[in-house]
């Protein structure tokens, strides 16, 4: 999959590229990332990227031209890309964008902003979507668009090294994980659950998603509101609501 990446800061980018899964995709030719850095555009001697915002104010905002140049140049060797635009005044970003992006093999161009953002023009014209990674400001969309970028290419497949393992990620239907133990059995007076030592498969599956039932329940309620549950899972949930209950009863005597 093609991801082509608009930025003023191109080594920010070795982060995400050097190591890793993504540097794995990117070696297996699962995934190819371009930058594009609107400063090779300019045409004054100074390299000017920015300017002063219109209406005054603080801050700097990114000029129209350096960053179409960069942008069509980066469309005409991706011309199926969908433009984002990383802000904090998009859409979140979530799991299911991200698995949407891999189902759809869908090319993005990932404009990452600098300064106090874009000339909104930039926007109007060329922008798709505006995406957000959460309700905090980052000094630019570089962050952004690398947290994009690995949360994106895990998911294609071949990325990872155990097939499943995306599989059984947290969010990936929509529970939180369960909790994992590696050896040893005992340590610091802390034991592996007897379940996870045996080898029954069933009460291992049905141990963890009970698990991940109750961790969704007491950290992440709201994920837990429109889902429809299996009949094992209401099961699983009433069993940990009855015994959360039994808890506080005991508490309160
Ligand atoms: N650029 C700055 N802050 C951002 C955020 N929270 N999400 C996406 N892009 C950003």
């Amino acid at each position: 999959m093609r991801f082509d990446l608009v930025t003023l800061m191109p080594a920010m980018f070795d982060a995400l590229t050097k190591e890793g899964v993504v540097a794995r995709a990117i070696g297996r030719q699962l995934a190819q990332i371009e930058l594009w850095n609107p400063r090779d555009y300019t045409r004054d001697v100074h390299r000017t990227v920015d300017d002063r915002p219109y209406g005054g104010g603080p801050g700097m905002v990114m000029k129209y031209q350096p960053l179409q140049q960069a942008i069509e140049s980066a469309l005409s060797a991706s011309p199926q890309a969908k433009v984002v635009y990383m802000s904090p005044q998009g859409v979140g970003f979530d799991q299911q964008r991200a698995q949407t992006v891999v189902e759809n093999r869908q090319p993005l161009l990932l404009i990452a902003g600098r300064y106090e953002g874009v000339d909104e023009r930039i926007i109007e014209r060329y922008v798709d979507e505006e995406w957000s990674i959460g309700d905090y400001v980052l000094s630019g969309g570089e962050l952004a668009a690398m947290v994009v970028l690995d949360a994106v290419i895990r998911l294609i497949p071949g990325a990872l090294g155990d097939a499943d393992s995306a599989q059984q990620d947290s969010f990936m239907d929509g529970l939180l994980d369960c909790p994992h133990y590696t050896r040893p059995e005992q340590i610091d007076g802390m034991s592996v659950p007897l379940v996870l030592q045996g080898g029954n498969h069933d009460a291992i599956r049905r141990w963890r998603l009970q698990q991940a039932l109750k961790r969704t329940r007491e950290r992440r309620p709201d994920l837990l509101q429109d889902r429809q549950m299996t009949v094992e899972e209401e099961k699983l949930l009433a069993e940990i609501i009855a015994a959360s209950g039994d808890a506080e009863q005991t508490q309160e005597q």
